[in-house]
Order: structure tokens, then C-alpha cells, then sequence
């Protein structure tokens, strides 16, 4: 296996999840539909660590010499990551191959295990901690991308607003039932801060087609280009909402304050700064309720990785508000 592919992505870069299966563990009939899509068998299997979902994640190198990335999960290890996947069977297919975006391939979906096969993308993850040479590379990579893609060259893709209405609205109902385990700053602002999130349908609107869930495990380094893999949240909207929604876990892996980033997010100097608040608000917001919840199937380690996001995007939004 060595030699094939670079080494694995440092273990920090996602929250910890029950192991990913490995491909000799997936369903035989799962495997049969690789290898008669690809036309070949599979010499070689690489399981990458990054990333979300408790599914398979594999690099593949055929007999035949190509290469294919596959990833597969069962609703019963995880029914959201595997509504996920379909999402991510729609978007993929939707998005211009101008955008370098790994092509998809084929989808498997017989209602237990959903498959995505994908061309390969040969690259690595960014260093984490991170470090402010490969963050400026992200950054351009990205102001490129969101150049490429405004206005959205598809109407196959939603708008955030519509995409995310179940995500973003969440001081609005921590206001509603504060839960046990609330911070003081919030409960304190609980009131104000869901008036100032109440306005970011309006604030994240514009028509450039978003990744919208950036992370470092969704990003791969090709020589000086970045590549960003995992598109199942693509809608469209403001482009700088993708670095907004970015920079908590940037701060959180060890990298500069969100701030930063969004300094060096070419179209973020024309927006409109009330409007980028009240999405800091909305994105402190997702990750303060979401950290609070139960642990989902199989990602045991994922509320801790959104509440420390939470921790970053609510000081953020305490500088940007002055509220102490
Ligand atoms: N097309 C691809 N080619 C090569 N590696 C990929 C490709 N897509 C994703 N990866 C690698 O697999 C990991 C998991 O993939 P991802 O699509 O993010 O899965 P998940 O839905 O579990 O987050 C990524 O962190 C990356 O390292
Ligand atoms: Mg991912």
C-alpha cells in the first residue's frame, strides 16, 4: 500500500468516529457494483481517515492501473450521514467540471447502503496544526472558485437560504427552551441574539455557487491548488459565507481567529458588515444548539468538535457585537 498514496491526514482533523469500514468489509454486492462500473478489479485499497461520516472512505487503484475514490455507508450505521450521501449524489451531479470538483461516477442506493463513486482526487490534507502559508493558499483557491461560479452557472442547486432553513435559526429556539449546559454570555444575550439571526436568510443571499461546509477534511492540496471534495451542501448564496461558516474551525485547529480569514476573503471588503454578523451570529447559533445535543450514531466525539466551534464563533461575535 505505501508508495500508492500520501501518508494519512493527521488524526485532529475531524471528530473521532467509530472506525470506518474498510472496503473488503462492504457488501459483496456493494463491491460487485464497483468493480462493473469501473470495468476493472481493485488492485489496491487505502481507507482515508478524514472526514465525517462513520462510511467507508477509500482511495482505489485498479488492475488496470486507474485510480477511483468510493464512499459508502449504511443507514443503519448512520441514517443522516446516509441521506447525506444522496444529497451528495444530486449536488455532485449538478456541479460544472469546471470547478475540479472530483466527477461523479456512478451511485449505488439499495435503500441499506448508499455509494458514491468518484474520480480520484491525487492530493493531501493540510498541515494542523494550521499553518498561514497553506491558509493563504485556501484562501486564494477559494476566491477562485467563487469567481468561477458567479453568478452559479446551474439552477440545479437551491439557494442557502432554502438549504439550510433546519440548520441556522438556532438562538431562536435556545431562546424558546435555554437547555441545561448553556454558557453565560448566551444565556445573558439569549433575547438579542435571536433578533440579530432573525435577519440571515436575507444576509447569506447572492448567487454564487457555495461549498458551504468547509473544513480542512474537505480540502485536498494539488500542488499549489486546493481542491475541495464533499459537496453535499452546495447551494448558492454570498461568497463570503463560505469563509464565515469556515473560520470557527480554523481557529479551533490551531490556525488564526476567524477575523483573519475573513480579511483575506477577496469578496468579503464589499459586503455589507451588518450582514456578516448576523451570519457569525447564525453560525455561533448553529454550533451552540448543535453542541448541546445528543451524541448522533456512531460520531461519539462530534458534539465536542461543534462545541468548540461554538467557543470560536461566539467570541467572534461578541468582538464584532461589543456585547460583553
Ligand atoms: N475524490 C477524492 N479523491 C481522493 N480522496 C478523497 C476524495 N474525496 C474525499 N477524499 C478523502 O476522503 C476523506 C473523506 O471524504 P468525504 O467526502 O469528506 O467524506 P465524508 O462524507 O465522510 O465527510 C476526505 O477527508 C479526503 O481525505
Ligand atoms: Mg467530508
Amino acid at each position: 500500500m505505501r508508495g500508492h498514496f500520501p501518508e494519512p491526514p493527521d488524526p485532529l482533523t475531524a471528530p473521532s468516529r467509530s472506525r470506518r469500514p474498510d472496503l473488503q468489509e462492504l457488501p459483496h454486492r456493494l463491491r460487485r457494483w464497483v468493480v462493473a462500473t469501473l470495468g476493472s478489479g481493485i488492485a489496491h485499497s487505502a481507507t482515508q481517515t478524514g472526514g465525517f461520516s462513520p462510511g467507508a472512505a477509500c482511495r482505489l487503484v485498479l488492475n488496470n492501473g486507474e485510480r477511483a475514490f468510493l464512499k459508502a455507508v449504511s443507514l443503519t450505521a448512520n441514517r443522516e450521514a446516509a441521506a447525506l450521501h444522496r444529497r451528495e449524489a444530486l449536488t455532485a451531479s449538478s456541479l460544472p467540471p469546471t470547478i475540479g470538483a472530483p466527477a461523479l461516477l456512478s451511485v449505488f442506493d439499495d435503500g441499506e447502503w448508499v455509494g458514491l463513486l468518484m474520480s480520484d482526487v491525487n492530493g493531501r490534507h493540510l498541515a494542523q496544526p494550521w499553518r498561514a502559508d497553506e491558509l493563504e493558499l485556501v484562501m486564494a483557491s477559494l476566491s477562485r472558485l467563487h469567481e468561477s461560479v458567479t453568478p452559479s452557472p446551474t439552477s440545479a442547486i437551491g439557494s442557502y437560504a432554502e438549504t439550510h432553513a433546519d440548520q441556522l435559526g438556532g438562538w431562536r429556539r435556545l431562546a424558546a427552551a435555554p437547555p441545561e449546559g448553556l454558557d453565560t454570555w448566551s444565556r445573558q444575550h439569549l433575547d438579542r441574539l435571536a433578533g440579530l439571526e432573525s435577519m440571515w436568510p436575507t444576509a447569506v443571499d447572492g448567487n454564487t455557487l457555495l461549498h458551504a461546509d468547509l473544513r480542512t477534511d474537505n480540502m485536498l492540496l494539488v500542488g499549489n491548488d486546493v481542491v475541495f471534495v464533499d459537496w453535499a451542501w452546495a447551494c448558492t448564496g454570498a461568497a463570503w459565507v463560505d469563509a464565515v461558516a469556515f473560520a470557527p474551525s480554523v481557529a479551533m485547529q490551531g490556525g488564526p481567529p476567524p477575523q483573519w480569514l475573513l480579511d483575506r476573503c477577496s469578496q468579503a471588503a464589499a459586503a455589507d458588515p451588518e450582514a456578516v454578523t448576523t451570519v457569525v451570529a447564525a453560525v455561533a447559533g448553529y454550533f451552540t444548539e448543535q453542541a448541546l445535543l445528543p451524541s448522533p450514531a456512531n460520531l461519539p466525539s462530534l458534539r465536542e468538535f461543534q462545541a468548540q466551534q461554538g467557543h470560536h464563533a461566539r467570541s467572534w461575535l461578541r468582538e464584532r457585537t461589543g456585547w460583553r
